[in-house]
């Protein structure tokens, strides 16, 4: 009897767990989508950013380093994490030492300054500066 019920109380558990793992792909697949399609509309968003803020007083993607590094493929070569957090707060990442961000001190003579960008405009700039990554590079290949 006592079996019965421990068997189908598992039975059970392995239920919930199917079911749970099931829906947290569907959202996370969901997630995922949400994260990589990115509409003109945010493209186009973000270059105004990304003047409006005067990022390209400092940065152009794909035209060479200005007093900040050219930000071709940045998307590619840091973590989207770590984009995240420096757009949010470059200040934060030389106050903890952030590996990243002191050794491109060393490099350039400027520090990046805080634009106060919120989470919203973030999302638009980087899909503005991954689609010029992406147009940059198209046009280098067919040179
Ligand atoms: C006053 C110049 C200046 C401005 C304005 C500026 N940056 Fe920067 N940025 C830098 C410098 C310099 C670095 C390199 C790190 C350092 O030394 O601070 C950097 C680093 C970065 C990086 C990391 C690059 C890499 O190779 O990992 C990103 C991304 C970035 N900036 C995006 C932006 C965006 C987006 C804006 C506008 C919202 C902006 N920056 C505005 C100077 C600037």
């Amino acid at each position: 009897m006592t079996r019965r019920k421990k068997c189908s109380f598992s039975l059970c558990s392995v239920w919930i767990l199917v079911v749970f793992f099931s829906l947290a792909g569907v959202g996370l697949v969901k997630a995922d989508e949400k994260s990589t399609k990115r509409s003109a509309a945010d493209i186009e968003a973000g270059k105004k950013i990304f003047q409006a803020k005067g990022c390209n007083a400092c940065h152009t993607i794909g035209q060479g380093t200005l007093s900040g590094p050219d930000l071709k493929g940045v998307l590619e070569r840091r973590s989207k994490s770590w984009l995240l957090s420096w757009l949010k707060d470059p200040d934060a990442a030389f106050a903890k030492k952030d590996p990243i961000a002191m050794e491109m001190l060393g490099k350039f003579f400027t520090k990046m300054p805080n634009l106060a960008l919120s989470d919203d405009e973030i999302g638009k700039v980087l899909s503005y500066i991954d689609e010029t990554s992406k147009e940059s590079l198209k046009k280098e290949k067919k040179k």
